[in-house]
């Protein structure tokens, strides 16, 4: 497949750039500096621009099959996610493309999660305290629920730098038993999704197995 990245430079993102090269796709990425992507950059298409702006996801998905996003704000920038994706909605439109995977978080509640007591406090704290971050994650996966887009939003529990242990437990709506992942582990269930067509239309919790 041709893929479009966003979020390529990002500690998530260089890991899913390398993880699709490696199972054979081609890469178009968003970048804000191609130097960020270090040696992969000459393995893919850059593409400069920002997730929000409509002519630079237009020349971003030019000819490809399928959006993956490892996007995160960097700044203080409230609404990022939900910008870009009322952005990249009219761009896939205009493109003809369908299919979209992205990554959400674990503290996001969605109707029919079944929850543990003790994921249904984290998600109280993080929703307490995460600020405009996890607001705008929720307001995200309400502009892709309202679309008619193959949409899957990952969502992950804490963040780990590390490689792809191939061990990950994953489901639609119950917590995972292990609260982090690596970014290996996240990169990889994020191809892992596009290629079998997993979890479409679906937010599902995706954890490294303790
Ligand atoms: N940290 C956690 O424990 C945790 C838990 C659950 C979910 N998450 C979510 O997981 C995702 C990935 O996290 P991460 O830590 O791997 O991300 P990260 O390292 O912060 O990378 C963010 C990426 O987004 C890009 N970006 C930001 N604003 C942009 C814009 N306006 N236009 C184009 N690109 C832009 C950055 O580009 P530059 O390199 O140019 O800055 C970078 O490539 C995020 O959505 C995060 O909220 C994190």
């Amino acid at each position: 497949m041709i893929v479009a990245v966003i979020g390529s430079t990002g500690r998530t993102g260089r890991p899913l750039v390398a993880e699709l090269l490696a199972r054979g796709h081609s890469v178009r990425a968003l970048v804000r500096d191609p130097a960020k992507l270090g040696d992969l950059a000459t393995r893919v298409t850059t593409v400069t621009g920002d997730s929000r702006d409509p002519a630079t996801l237009d020349h971003l998905l030019d000819g490809v099959d399928a959006v993956v996003s490892a996007l995160g704000p960097t700044g203080k920038e409230p609404s990022l996610h939900t910008e870009t994706a009322r952005a990249l909605l009219g761009a896939m439109h205009r493109a003809g493309i369908t299919r979209f995977v992205g990554v959400s978080g674990a503290g996001i509640d969605i109707p029919g999660d079944q929850k543990s007591i003790s994921g249904k406090l984290i998600s109280r704290l993080i929703q307490t305290f995460g600020g405009d971050v996890v607001k705008d994650k929720l307001a995200e996966h309400r502009v892709y629920a309202d679309s008619d887009i193959a949409w899957t939003l990952v969502r992950p529990p804490r963040l780990a730098d590390g490689a792809a242990t191939g061990r990950v437990e994953h489901d639609a709506h119950r917590s995972t038993r292990s609260t982090r992942i690596t970014r290996g582990d996240l990169a990889a269930f994020l191809v892992d999704c596009l290629e079998q067509e997993l979890y479409v239309r679906q937010a599902p919790f995706v954890a490294t197995q303790r």
